[in-house]
């Protein structure tokens, strides 16, 4: 489990210094070099750290970065005792969690996560990897982080949007949880976040995320309830990639989670009132996808080509109430549509 101080500086500290590695790296894209770097600035055993900067955003998780980490490791004289800090959001901590497993057959990285998204989401579960021919996370390894410290007082700096984003990934883990948590992340006020409160929302964030992890660390079986959300959501992810509107991934997942527990209510006795708090709150941080009836043969086309789909039928996470999740589920092409038209016009 992470560790949630409440001074980021002195919990860097003492785990860069309990590593007790010979040498230290710290990478970071351009941003939070100039960004997020500057809050472990009183950091004493990181005075002689050598800094290794990438690109930002996912565009640089490719493998021209990857191989600029190792090479800047390499002449850096990084040895297998050597620790890699990985400072950044989901692209810093997948590709550079990726370099350091890779490296001299593996070197241990610790992660500090920037962003919402890598904080609840990417930072924690051992995923690694970079994206590949036009591929997401084409190759990768799973490998988990020595150690993950998380604090909400790096997100002083992120844009509205990419909070909402990773606050999408809060509000799944809640549904897969109970009420009481669905409730609270329902009363949280995104438009003027509590960074204190959502220090608090994003440990029992993550400790939903881990225990479905630890139950699963291969994705086998309950891992794929973290899918909640994703099947839908991904195709509207891609749909606006395709039209040269990108959507940020959270907000694709709070799209897919409106449908999905539409059809949750439809298919598997899911309560309305639930399913209409959500799609009230999604409706009214994330507004409605920009998506009409035109597109829907199209989504489902994209959905059809999920990955994780088995034997060709699209494969749902739905939950039968809150906390209760029903892997491996189907449901027809009708039934689809009406979840989109429920996204776009319900409520
Ligand atoms: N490994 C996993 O299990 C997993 C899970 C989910 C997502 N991911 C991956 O995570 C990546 C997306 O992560 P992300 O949403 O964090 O994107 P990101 O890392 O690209 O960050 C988004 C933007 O925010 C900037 N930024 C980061 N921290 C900041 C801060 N504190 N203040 C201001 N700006 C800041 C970044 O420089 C970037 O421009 C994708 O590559 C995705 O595949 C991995
Ligand atoms: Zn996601």
């Amino acid at each position: 489990m992470p560790i949630f101080p409440n001074n980021i500086a002195q919990a860097a500290d003492k785990v860069v210094t309990q590593a007790d590695a010979d040498r230290l790296f710290v990478l970071t894209d351009e941003h939070t070099h100039d960004l997020c770097l500057p809050l472990l600035s009183s950091v004493r055993s990181l005075n002689n750290a050598q800094h290794i900067t990438i690109g930002a955003t996912d565009i640089h998780k490719d493998i021209a970065s990857l191989t600029h980490v190792w090479q800047q490791l390499v002449q850096g004289g990084a040895t297998r005792h050597s620790l890699l800090l990985c400072l950044g959001g989901g692209m810093v901590t997948d590709l550079g969690g990726f370099a350091a497993s890779t490296f001299k057959r593996g070197i241990r990285y610790v992660n500090i996560p920037t962003t919402l998204l890598a904080m609840v989401d990417a930072a924690v579960g051992g995923k690694t990897g970079i994206n590949f021919c036009g591929l997401k996370n084409e190759v990768g390894v799973f490998s988990e982080a020595m150690e993950v410290i998380i604090s909400t007082d790096f997100l002083r700096t992120l844009d509205a949007e990419n909070l909402r984003s990773g606050y999408a990934e809060m509000l799944k883990h809640a549904l897969l949880s109970s009420e009481s948590l669905l409730s609270q992340h329902l009363g949280f006020d995104l438009a003027a976040p509590n960074l204190n409160r959502l220090q608090e929302l994003v440990c029992l964030s993550v400790d939903i995320k881990s225990r479905i992890v630890e139950s699963d660390p291969h994705e086998r079986g309950l891992r794929k309830a973290l899918n909640l959300g994703h099947t839908i959501g991904h195709a509207f992810e891609s749909m606006a990639m395709e039209k040269g509107r990108p959507i940020l991934h959270g907000y694709a997942v709070a799209y897919g989670l409106a449908c999905e527990l539409w059809l949750s209510t439809q298919l598997k006795g899911f309560p309305q009132s639930a399913m209409r708090q959500v799609a009230t709150f999604v409706r009214n941080f994330y507004g409605r996808a920009a998506i009409t009836c035109d597109d829907y043969e199209h989504l489902y086309e994209l959905m059809s080509h999920d990955k994780k789909n088995v034997a060709g039928q699209i494969n749902f996470a739905l939950l039968s109430k809150v906390g209760k999740v029903e892997l491996d589920c189907h449901a027809s092409k009708d039934l689809i549509f009406e979840s989109l038209d429920f996204m776009r016009e319900g409520l």
